[in-house]
């Protein structure tokens, strides 16, 4: 796995020599957002605010990155020292294209860099995909997560068996989160309301699918091999769906990560079971055709994979019914359109080049994009690094050229939010909001727990006066 960026490490590099007074808007404090505002902030003249629709910063390492997976959250140690650089202002609670205008934005700072990340899930576009029971794994990573927009009731678990669509990493969270017990989950900063659905669970079986071979999953293989060292279920795969056609053996032979995760697998479908409460079975060359239910979701249609030749499945297959009480759709994230600004719906992204938002194929003077909505739903938080860099180099090398801001008062944007109602959390309030987790981590002999309770975590935020604000 791409490795994690070190506390550290440094993580600006970029040089923008004759720029004086750049003032820069990011929109998103996830792991791009916070990137491209470190290289920014690497040049003296430069000031950043960061915006966030949430009064939360950290976008999915807060609300993705999955409980259990406690070193990786504390990458937001390092990524919250460039929220405290001097020159940077976080400003949350604030959503671009409804509190605020891209037009706004132009009006009060030189450029623009969209880092909103890609919030929603793709459609699988087969039968029954909306029936009860049927969720995307982004609205169950949101629910476990405390993300504000989540309904707390949102999941009952009083499910047996449960799917999984899809063979990549999101996949695995969801699944290592449903097999867990209650008991390992409760020193993470998993809110207390899942904890207590968590701990009344009916979940026995659950499957993660893909329609592909074993050689094309998606799972990096640190990730896979976690799943057999879970204390509370055996891991189950079957020796004949380890198949290999040509252009599987043609990807074992050039893929390290991909031959690792098959030695993995295989070492699994020779396991004998140990008879725990739960289990998890990884089942492939299944491709999703319906999802049948009598008002409620009752089991999965598939058809039965044939390789094609070329990593793919040649249609049609047997089909194949496995019966199942719920379902989440792991198949990928999706950008969502920001109004004012371009989109490519096909691929969900802002259209750009290296960074530069293209508008009919042409550059705007100070429009930038950075992180999953420029380049798609794909990567760890390290990759952003570059990839927010890249975008950084191009507002230096435009820097000197670009229109000037006709608001110079820094104050002016946060005058204009508070004439509209918006409430504004600054740092100070995203502090508050920490402390008020600690504290609900004491109480549970935890870290920190989250507060998923939009309104409790404003009361919070707003309680305390910014110096800066
Ligand atoms: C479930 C899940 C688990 C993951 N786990 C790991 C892991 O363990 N390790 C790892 O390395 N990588 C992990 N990743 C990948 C990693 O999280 C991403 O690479 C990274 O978060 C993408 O960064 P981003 O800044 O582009 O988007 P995001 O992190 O999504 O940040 C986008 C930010 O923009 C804000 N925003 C959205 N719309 C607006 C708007 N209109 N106005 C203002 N703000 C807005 C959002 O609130 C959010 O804070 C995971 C991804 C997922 C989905
Ligand atoms: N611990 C970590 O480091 C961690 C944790 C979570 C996420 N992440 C990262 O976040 C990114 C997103 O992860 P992700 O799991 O959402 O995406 P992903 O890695 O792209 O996996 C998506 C999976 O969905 C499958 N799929 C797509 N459309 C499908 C369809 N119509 N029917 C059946 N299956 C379908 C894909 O199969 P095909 O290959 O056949 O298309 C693939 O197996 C990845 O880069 C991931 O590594 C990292």
């Amino acid at each position: 796995m791409t490795a994690l960026v070190a506390a550290d490490q440094p993580i600006w590099i970029c040089k923008g020599e004759g720029v004086e007074d750049l003032r820069v808007a990011v929109v998103g404090s996830g792991p791009a957002g916070i990137y491209a505002a470190a290289a920014l902030t690497a040049h003296e003249d430069a000031a950043v605010d960061v915006i966030d629709r949430l009064p939360t910063p950290f976008g999915l390492v807060r609300y993705g990155v999955a409980p259990d997976h406690e070193k990786m959250k504390s990458v937001a140690g390092a990524l919250r020292k460039v929220l405290e650089h001097e020159r940077v202002r976080f400003l949350g609670n604030i959503e671009l294209g409804a509190d605020v205008t891209v037009a706004d934005l132009h009006r009060h700072y030189d450029a623009i860099v969209v880092a909103n990340g890609a919030a929603v899930d793709r459609r699988l576009r087969i039968g029954g995909e909306d029936l009860p029971g049927s969720f995307s794994a982004t609205e169950f990573v949101s629910w476990y997560s405390g993300h504000p927009d989540a309904a707390l009731d949102k999941f009952t678990l009083t499910a047996r068996t449960v799917i999984v669509i899809g063979v990549g990493n999101v996949a695995i969270d969801v699944a290592r989160v449903l097999l867990k017990t209650a008991g390992e989950l409760r020193p993470t900063d998993i809110p207390d309301h899942v904890l207590a659905v968590l701990s009344h669970s009916q979940v026995r079986d659950v499957m993660i699918i893909g329609r592909r071979g074993p050689a094309h999953a998606k799972f990096t293989t640190k990730e896979l091999r976690e799943l057999g060292e879970l204390a509370n279920a055996d891991v189950v795969v079957q020796p004949e769906e380890l198949v290999l056609d040509e252009a599987s053996e043609a990807e074992l032979a050039t893929n390290t990560v991909a031959r690792r995760n098959f030695e993995v697998l295989r070492a699994w479908s020779e396991r004998t079971r140990q008879g725990r409460p739960r289990r998890l079975h990884l089942r492939f060359w299944l491709r999703p055709a319906a999802i049948h239910g009598d008002g409620l979701v009752t089991g999965m249609e598939f058809a039965r994979g044939r390789a094609d030749g070329a990593g793919g499945v040649a249609d049609p297959g047997d089909p194949v019914h496995l019966p199942a009480d719920m379902v989440l759709r792991s198949v990928g994230y999706r950008g969502l359109p920001v109004p004012g600004l371009p989109f490519d719906d096909q691929r969900g992204v802002i259209p750009n080049a290296a960074g530069r938002i293209l508008r009919d194929g042409s550059v705007v003077p100070g429009e930038y994009v950075a992180g999953w909505i420029k380049r798609g739903p794909s990567g760890v938080i390290g990759t952003n690094k570059h990839d927010a860099t890249e975008t950084v180099r191009c507002v230096l090398e435009d820097a000197r050229a670009l229109p000037r801001r006709e608001v110079r008062d820094p104050h002016g944007i946060i005058d204009l939010l508070h004439q509209r109602g918006v409430r504004v959390v600054p740092w100070e309030g995203w502090e508050a909001i920490e402390a008020l987790e600690i504290a609900a981590g004491r109480r549970r002999g935890a870290k920190q727990v989250k507060v998923a309770d939009r309104e409790l975590l404003l009361a919070a935020a707003l309680s305390q006066p910014s110096p800066r604000i």
